[in-house]
């Protein structure tokens, strides 16, 4: 009897492996130790460009043969790693790819805590392409709530189903949002409902990975944030079992019909797997500055010190990496 992979004539497709995740972690690394350098001084593009450069050098090396399907810059123009561009070594399994070289460019450029440089790859078709449409309805709770949220309905049943599972009262119950007047009403909500909220004024990949921290202190996202931040923290939320629902928010008439001529439907409610349809994403971050999830970059004598996040779906592994870079004998970003 011959085996199976000599009598199939399609292999299977190589899948993006264990590996990968410390080589993800030295792109994320890289970025945040650029964008670092631009900390407070106010110029938001360069921290940007500053992050892209690196990320685009340190991909470069790395064993996939990527798509970028989720790019910076469709909102604010931002030079990019744009939706398309092919990126790491060309070699090994194909993928798609989410970057935010900094999730928290202002905040960074302000000198605030909270800004992560960003990256997660999945099977190469498996990322929701949002396209031009920048911005998404959003709703994220951890793992012990995942099953209980529904985008649909009111904020209040959400977080009495939210309490519940989590053997919480609603009046303990935290929830994060994005503060922006366009999410007033979750705002208003939430307050009404008699539970707590922690604002933050940007950053929603890090809020929603904080809903499935262990010992976390928020219980649930709510509201409209970026759409490429949407897609990215759901390749996290697989890996830590958390549970997002997404709907796409046109910001004008422009936006609706860019969506009817893309195909893409206003009315579904889009789920983590609908996000990402994987089994295997990888999703690294490094802290540009600190904030509740990871410390930022520290500028020592020699080099730098880095705090990285890095998880994989396929066996839910969270890593938690402290390194120290050398700049004498190998700058992170060269
Ligand atoms: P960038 O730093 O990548 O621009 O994103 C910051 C951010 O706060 C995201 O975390 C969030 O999803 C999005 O911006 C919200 O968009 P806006 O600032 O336009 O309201």
């Amino acid at each position: 009897m011959t085996s199976s992979s000599a009598s199939h004539p399609h292999p299977e497709p190589a899948r993006p492996d264990r590996n990968l995740a410390m080589e993800l972690t030295r792109v994320t690394e890289g970025a945040a130790v650029a964008a670092a350098r631009y900390l407070g001084r106010g110029d938001k593009i360069a921290v940007d460009q500053a992050a892209v450069d690196a990320m685009r050098k340190m991909l470069s090396s790395v064993d996939i043969d990527g798509v970028v399907v989720i790019g910076e810059g469709e909102k604010d123009e931002a030079p990019m790693l744009f939706n398309g561009e092919k990126v790491g070594a060309g070699t090994g399994p194909k993928v798609d790819v989410a970057v935010d070289p900094v999730d928290g460019t202002r905040l960074t450029a302000l000198g605030i805590g909270g800004a992560l440089a960003v990256i997660a790859v999945a099977e190469r078709g498996s990322m929701f392409a949002p396209g031009s449409l920048v911005y998404m309805d959003k709703i994220a709770v951890g793992e012990h709530a995942a099953g209980s949220i529904d985008i649909e309905a009111p904020v209040e049943h959400n977080l009495k189903k939210v309490a519940k599972a989590l053997e919480k009262r609603v009046g303990d119950v935290t929830a994060i949002i994005l503060d922006r007047p366009r999410n007033e009403p979750y705002i208003k909500a939430v307050r009404e409902a008699g539970a707590r909220i922690q604002l933050i004024t940007d950053g929603d990949i890090s809020a929603a990975i904080a809903t499935a921290k262990e010992d976390t202190h928020v219980d649930i996202l709510f509201g409209i944030g970026g759409s490429p931040e949407a897609v990215t923290a759901a390749c996290a939320m697989l890996a830590v079992g958390g549970e997002m629902q997404c709907k796409v928010w046109p910001r004008d008439d422009s936006e609706r019909q860019y969506a009817l001529d893309e195909g893409i439907d206003l009315n579904q409610v889009l789920t983590t797997r609908d996000l990402v349809d994987s089994d295997h994403t990888f999703f690294a971050a490094t802290g540009v500055s600190t904030g509740d999830l990871l410390e930022g970059v520290v500028f020592t004598s020699h080099g730098a010190r880095t705090h990285s996040i890095v998880m994989r779906s396929h066996t839910g592994t969270v890593r938690f990496i402290d390194a120290l870079h050398r700049f004498d004998r190998r700058d992170p970003i060269g």
